[in-house]
């Protein structure tokens, strides 16, 4: 959510902000900013909506220059979205970016009133910043020190002050931030890409860490302003992995990219044809400790949970519940020692996420994170780790960030079932063999798009649709429904085949669309009846289904053929022509695929 960006060096400042930010665009914004030293003065240019907004209003009123500053791209929470509201936000002295919500900011702007202190914005932020001027004794590290011990709530701050034109400061809490190191350059950002076009060195900043960017390095210290050494991290993504490469979205690279992300994620955990995850801390040992299984996470992760949920409870036979991360941590969960709870987060900084697995590890279960961003804070708090190797994801639309997701989930299934001695290790190898083979057919899917176009061309015109499967189908359903509702704004929801008729059945119209999904041969038969259940009220039917399977022309209007392949790992497979159908209806539409009105990549607020 947001992205912060700040820059020391001699490079043109604007420059490298600009693109840093563009880099973060995944992340959601709906206004943007910098801030830049130009000749020792600080120049502030900021504008509600896209980059290109941004852009446009420095071509008319002018482009700071500078070899320091700082940017953003917000995410409003405090005040609506509007050029006065965009950050930066200056206190006077003090100007600021902020990432986060200070949840205390009334409080403390009441108390800057009563002491004649003004106000422009409706923003939190802007109370960190006055406070921040209001304290400042020509010492910023003292001063920022001081200041965040009244903050309450989550924050990334990226800080310059106009005594100090040849630095850049930074701190933060709950919320993420790098320092880049580079040769006489030196960055800050929320998240790697903004900085792979010209370093690949960071330090990861730690709660309440204060960082010092200077020309000649970074320096770090901690909230009481002591210095602390670090240890400097190399990102291994490429840069190619920041870029469409041809591509006209992200997301259809992404899709593209499922079949690589799969391998690289489960190959370095097979070993002699089995699972083998003890460089994540998993042994059989450890697995046949647990009674209970809960995951919990949010959106796309969350459905990959119940993937893994069904998995797991048909192979291994040890209970399974899935919590949507934001219910499990006020719900006051029956969850304790000897429970094991997943969390799963392809941003490794969902706020929900993250307070769930606080909250099982204070009341005494084990914590196991599978998690796509390096080092983020669920992969550093858990107690066990597998990272899905997907690279990283920019369309705000997660696809092969899911899918890994689910490969990881069966590979795990698949070593417990084996621990608990549900299945020998001759029918482990099998698994494990089908789970190799599913990049094969995933990439056959990819060769041909003319029937996932053809079905989004008969999608655009709907207001509403369902989705509807049984089992392993409505966990997959789940999915379909997310990902065409988040990028196509078309209203559509999942069911449980069988449960239609308890009430959902009423809203069939003549021509809405409902996509069936039937894969799961001992159910299809079942599915196909509700199908019918539909057609008859006027439904048009679109059904996926595998092309071998003989089904009544009557019953359907369109069909999607999937290759044939094993049923407990049919949802690697039939998610794709679902993420495709949801692309193709939002690229028919004229939305923009990537990046989603309201939506942001990483919700680091509850
Ligand atoms: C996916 O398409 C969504 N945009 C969203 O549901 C996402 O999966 C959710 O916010 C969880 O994010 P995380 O995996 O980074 O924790
Ligand atoms: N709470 C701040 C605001 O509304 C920052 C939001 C963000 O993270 O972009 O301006």
């Amino acid at each position: 959510m947001c992205g912060i960006v700040g820059y020391v060096g001699k490079r043109d400042c604007t420059d490298v902000l600009m693109n840093g930010l563009s880099k973060l665009e995944y992340r959601g914004y709906d206004s943007a900013g910098i801030a830049v030293f130009q000749n020792g003065k600080i120049e502030v240019a900021k504008a509600k909506g896209r980059l290109k907004n941004l852009e446009e209003h420095m071509k008319a009123e002018g482009r700071p220059t500078g070899q320091i500053g700082i940017g953003h791209t917000r995410w409003a929470t405090h005040g609506e979205p509007s050029d006065v509201n965009s950050h930066p936000h200056s206190g006077g002295r003090v100007t600021i970016v902020h990432n986060g919500i200070i949840e205390n900011y009334k409080e403390l702007k009441d108390y800057l009133i009563s002491r004649g202190v003004s106000f422009d914005s409706d923003t939190d932020t802007e109370v960190v910043a006055r406070l921040l001027d209001y304290r400042y004794n020509g010492s910023p590290i003292q001063t920022i020190s001081e200041t965040i011990r009244d903050l309450e709530g989550s924050y990334a701050l990226g800080i310059i002050f106009a005594d100090h034109p040849e630095q850049v400061y930074a701190v933060r809490c709950e919320s993420p931030l790098i320092a880049g190191v580079g040769d006489g350059e030196n960055f800050i950002a929320s998240d790697v890409p903004a900085i792979l076009e010209y370093t690949r060195d960071y330090y990861l900043l730690e709660h309440e860490e204060i960082a010092v960017l200077g020309r000649d390095g970074v320096h770090i210290f901690d909230a009481y302003g002591q210095p602390v050494e670090k240890e400097l991290k190399t990102a291994d993504w490429d840069v190619e992995a920041i870029r469409k490469n041809g591509y006209v979205h992200f997301m259809l690279k992404e899709i593209h990219e499922q079949p690589t992300a799969i391998r690289t994620t489960i190959s370095p955990r097979i070993q002699n044809g089995l699972p083998n995850l003890e460089e994540c801390g998993i042994t059989l040992e450890v697995l046949r400790g647990f009674r209970q299984i809960h995951v919990v996470a949010c959106g796309t992760a969350m459905h990959a949970g119940t993937v893994g949920k069904y998995v797991i409870e048909k192979l291994a036979r040890v209970p399974v519940t899935v919590d949507i991360a934001s219910e499990f941590r006020y719900c006051d969960p029956l969850v304790g020692t000897g429970d094991l709870v997943i969390v799963i987060s392809q941003s490794g900084e969902t706020a929900d996420s993250l307070a769930a697995m606080r909250l099982a590890k204070s009341l005494g279960a084990k914590t196991l994170a599978i998690v796509n961003a390096m080092g983020s804070s669920i992969a550093r708090e858990a107690d066990m780790l597998i990272y899905t190797h997907a690279g990283p994801e920019i369309a705000v639309a997660s696809t092969k960030a899911y899918m890994v997701q689910i490969a990881v989930m069966y590979l795990f299934a698949f070593e417990l079932a084996l621990a608990v001695g549900q299945i020998d290790e001759t029918e482990c190898r099998r698994l494990v063999t089908l789970l190799e083979q599913t990049p094969d057919s995933i990439a056959e899917i990819l060769e041909r798009k003319e029937q996932v176009q053809y079905i989004a061309s008969s999608l655009i015109t709907a207001d509403s649709l369902l989705y509807i499967g049984r089992g392993l189908d409505y966990a997959l359903s789940m999915e379909g429904s997310l990902k065409l509702k988040e990028i196509s704004y078309i209203h559509s929801e999942s069911y449980a085949a069988g449960e239609l008729k308890h009430g959902t059945i009423s809203l069939i119209t003549e021509n809405m669309p409902v996509i069936a999904v039937a894969t799961q041969t001992a159910l299809r038969e079942k599915t196909i009846s509700n199908i019918k259940e539909v057609k008859a009220r006027g439904a048009r039917v679109i059904l996926v289904c595998r092309a071998s399977d003989t089904i009544d022309p009557e019953a359907v209007d369109l069909r999607y053929d999937l290759p044939d392949f094993d049923d407990l790992l049919m949802p690697m497979i039939a998610v794709v022509p679902l993420q495709l159908i949801a692309y193709y209806t939002s690229v028919l539409k004229g939305n923009d695929v990537d990046k989603p009105r309201n939506l942001a990549k990483s919700v680091t607020v509850e």
